[in-house]
C-alpha cells in the first residue's frame, strides 16, 4: 500500500491569563515556594477563570498554529482534541470546529491523560499516511485546577491550565521518523479522576447509579519511578524505529510533569541540559496540553528550527506512555 508522508507545519498555545504562584499557593494549603520550586521546578501555574471555558482556550491555540500552517479552517479534514476535561462529556471537539469554522472537518475528542497528545499525533498520522485525510488540527487542552482537590497539598501544587495545537499535514517526505505507544491498566490505581457511583433506586427492583467525578489521586512516588523507568526506555525504541541515536536529538521534549523527571531521563539517555525543553516554571503540568505548549513556545522564539530532530515522550494516568520522532518543518 502506497504510504504517504506527514509534517508538522504550524504550532499555537493559550494559557489564562491568571497566574497563581507558589506564595499565592502557600495562601490556599501548607506549602512553600521553597518546597515546590526544589521538588518540581514549578514556580507559577496559568489557572482558568470561572467563565472560561476549555473551547475558548483551545479554540485560540488552534487558531494561532492554523495561521502558522499558512492554511484555512476550511482546509481542515479531521481535528482530534486530546483531553481529560471536556467542557462537556460526550465531546468538546466538535464544538472547536464551529469556534473555528472548519466546516469541513470530522472532529472528535481523545482521551489519555498526559500521553494524550503523543497518542493523538499517532492517530492523526495514521489517517495522513493512508492518503484519507491531508490536513489536521491536533490539540492538547485540559483545565485540570476544576478537578484538583485545592485542599491536598501532595497534588495541587502541580497542575495548571492550558492548550497546545499542531497542524499536521501531508508532504512528500515523511518527518513523523518513530514512534512507540503503551498502557498498563495494571497500575491504574496510581493516578485517577474517578467517577463514584452512588446507588439510586428508579424502582424498588432497578437501581442504578447517579454519582461525580472525585478529585484527582495520585501516587507520587510510584509515578515517579514508572516514568523515570519507562520514558527513557519508549525513547529508545521509538529512535530504534527512526534508526536514528540519541546523539542526534536536538530536541528532548517531555511532557512537562515534573523538572526532577525531565532531568533523569534526560540523564539516562545522555541527553545534554541544553536540549531539554522545559515550561514548568510557568505552567506547571498542564497534563495534555504540556507538550505543544512548549513546542510553540520554542518554535515561536526560533530555538527550534525546521529540521530539528525532537524526541517527544507523554506519560501518565492509564498508566499510558508514548514517544515520537519527529523533524520539524516540512
Ligand atoms: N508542600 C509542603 N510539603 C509537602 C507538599 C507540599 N506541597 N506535598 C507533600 N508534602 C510533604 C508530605 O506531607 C510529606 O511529609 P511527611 O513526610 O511529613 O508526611 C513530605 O512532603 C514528602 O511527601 P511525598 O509525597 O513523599 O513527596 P515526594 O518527595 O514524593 O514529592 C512529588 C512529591 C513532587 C509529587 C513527587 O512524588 C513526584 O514528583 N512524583 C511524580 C508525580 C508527578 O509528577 N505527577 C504529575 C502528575 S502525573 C503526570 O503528569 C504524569
Amino acid at each position: 500500500m502506497q504510504q504517504f508522508g506527514i509534517a508538522i507545519t504550524g504550532s499555537g498555545s493559550a494559557t489564562p491569563p491568571l497566574a497563581l504562584d507558589n506564595h499565592g499557593l502557600s495562601q490556599v494549603v501548607e506549602t512553600s515556594d521553597e518546597w515546590i520550586s526544589s521538588r518540581t521546578g514549578i514556580r507559577q501555574r496559568c489557572l482558568a477563570a470561572p467563565h472560561q471555558s476549555l473551547a475558548q482556550l483551545a479554540t485560540e491555540a488552534a487558531q494561532a498554529a492554523i495561521a502558522m500552517a499558512g492554511i484555512a479552517p476550511t482546509d481542515l479534514d479531521l481535528i482530534i482534541l486530546a483531553t481529560s476535561t471536556p467542557d462537556d462529556l460526550f465531546g468538546t471537539a466538535s464544538l472547536i470546529q464551529a469556534h473555528i469554522g472548519a466546516s469541513r472537518a470530522v472532529a472528535f475528542d481523545l482521551t489519555a491523560a498526559c500521553s494524550g497528545f503523543i497518542f493523538g499525533l499517532v492517530t492523526a498520522a495514521q489517517f495522513v499516511r493512508t492518503g484519507v485525510y491531508q490536513n489536521v488540527l491536533l490539540i492538547g487542552a485540559d483545565i485540570l485546577s476544576r478537578w484538583v482537590d485545592w485542599s491536598d497539598r501532595r497534588t495541587c501544587v502541580l497542575f495548571g491550565d492550558g492548550a497546545g495545537a499542531v497542524v499536521l499535514q501531508a508532504n512528500d517526505r515523511d518527518r513523523l521518523l518513530g514512534f512507540e505507544l503503551r498502557s498498563d491498566g495494571t497500575q491504574n490505581n496510581c493516578l485517577n479522576l474517578a467517577y463514584q457511583p452512588q446507588p439510586y433506586a428508579l424502582t424498588p427492583e432497578v437501581a442504578i447509579a447517579q454519582g461525580s467525578y472525585q478529585p484527582i489521586t495520585m501516587n507520587g512516588q510510584e509515578v515517579y519511578r514508572f516514568a523515570v523507568k519507562q520514558v527513557p526506555e519508549i525513547i529508545e525504541k521509538a529512535l530504534f524505529r527512526a534508526n536514528l541515536t540519541t546523539e542526534q536529538v536536538d530536541w528532548l521534549l517531555l511532557h512537562q510533569a515534573n523538572q526532577r523527571i525531565l532531568d533523569a531521563v534526560a540523564q539516562r539517555l545522555k541527553i545534554p541540559a541544553e536540549k531539554v525543553i522545559s515550561n514548568l516554571a510557568k505552567y506547571g503540568n498542564t497534563s495534555a496540553a504540556s507538550i505543544p505548549l512548549a513546542l510553540d513556545a520554542e518554535v515561536r522564539q526560533q530555538r527550534v528550527k525546521p529540521g530539528d530532530i525532537i524526541a517527544a515522550a507523554g506519560f501518565g494516568a492509564g498508566l499510558t506512555w508514548g514517544a515520537t520522532i519527529f523533524a520539524w518543518g516540512r
